[in-house]
């Protein structure tokens, strides 16, 4: 994979406070990265560099070839920004919103207007293309910004926490937005205070906390990383005396009426154990289900903390 984003010793300060302390991390093209963090991790401090927004104390950052420090203007042509908050212009029809951010890349007039009917259909606002951007709802207003950071066409979207304070299904509707513009292989770099987005969304997450880098893989590899025991739960056919039962491969075992959780190191080992005691004793199993160590629980080792 090539390279779109270098990081490379990065360090912000601001007065007492170290924000960022040494980060080094590559991103490469076509990824959707998460950076994944508690309050005060950085993640916004890093956006804010790499969008020409904040200045670096130290170190280097590179994007889609521009230096940021030393080509903060070429960088920002690489580059569409949805902020934390969408602030569109609220004096002006959504259609216009997007023309007039257009002019400001100095697109002409029937391309920048072309650009916006396809963006406004690619994002479902093609029929709020004439209301005024202060009626639409918060996830019409994010997908608003959206369309805005990509009206000039960037190699690289950077998002900062898209879907906080979003409804489930405006979050869900988001995503699918996100999906499909990866899928158009556009790099794209989002921070998220939710587990289960950088999960279910990114192709690598970088956990930083206090500045810091202290994870990075895919999900699946962190979420084999996490420490703790898998939790597997069989449901029988009938209730099973309240009693803890020995099994191969299994740490301990609760039962409640037909359902028994064992906690075991490895899945592969219990599972079978399992099977067979319900088999021996002439039970039928009707369901199971594996619940792995979770970002969560790697996230809490790490940090010593809960994500929100
Ligand atoms: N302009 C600033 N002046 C002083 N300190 C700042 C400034 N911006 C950020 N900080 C501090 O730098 C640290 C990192 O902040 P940053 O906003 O990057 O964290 P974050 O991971 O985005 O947090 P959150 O999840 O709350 O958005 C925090 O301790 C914050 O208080
Ligand atoms: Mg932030």
């Amino acid at each position: 994979m090539r390279t779109e984003i270098h990081i490379s010793g990065l360090r912000k300060v601001y007065g007492q406070v170290t924000a960022l302390d040494g980060l080094d991390l590559d991103i490469g093209e076509g990824e959707l990265f998460g950076l994944l963090g508690p309050n005060g991790a950085g993640k916004t401090t890093t956006i804010g560099i790499l969008t020409t927004r904040v200045l670096a104390t130290s170190g280097t950052a590179v994007v889609a070839g521009r230096d940021v420090g030393k080509d903060p203007v070429g960088a920002r042509r690489m580059i569409g920004v949805v902020p934390q908050r969408p602030n569109p212009d609220r004096s002006l029809l959504v259609g216009e919103n997007l023309v007039f951010h257009a002019t400001y890349f100095g697109i002409p007039r029937a391309e920048a207007s072309r650009r916006t009917d396809a963006l406004l259909e690619q994002l479902g606002l093609t029929d709020k293309k004439k209301a005024k951007a202060d009626a639409l709802s918060g996830g019409q207003q994010q997908r608003l910004m959206i369309a805005r950071a990509l009206i000039h066409e960037p190699r690289v979207l950077f998002l900062d926490e898209p879907t906080v304070g979003l409804d489930p299904q405006a979050r869900l509707a988001l995503w699918d937005v996100l999906r499909e513009l990866h899928g158009q292989g556009r790099t794209i770099v989002m921070t998220t205070h939710y587990m289960e987005e950088a999960d279910q969304l990114c192709d690598r997450v970088a956990i930083v906390d206090r500045g810091k880098l202290l994870a990075l893989d895919t999900p699946s590899e962190l979420k084999a990383k996490a420490p703790g025991e898998t939790i597997i739960e069989v449901t029988l056919d009938r209730p099973l005396p309240d009693e803890p039962l020995s099994l191969a491969g299994v740490t301990r075992t609760e039962v409640r009426g037909p359902v028994v959780r064992a906690f075991a190191e490895r899945a592969a080992a219990a599972v079978p154990s399992l099977l067979s005691f319900a088999e021996s004793r002439g039970y039928a199993v009707k369901d199971i289900h594996l619940s792995k160590p979770s970002l969560e629980t790697l996230f809490i080792s790490l940090t010593g903390r809960k994500l929100a």
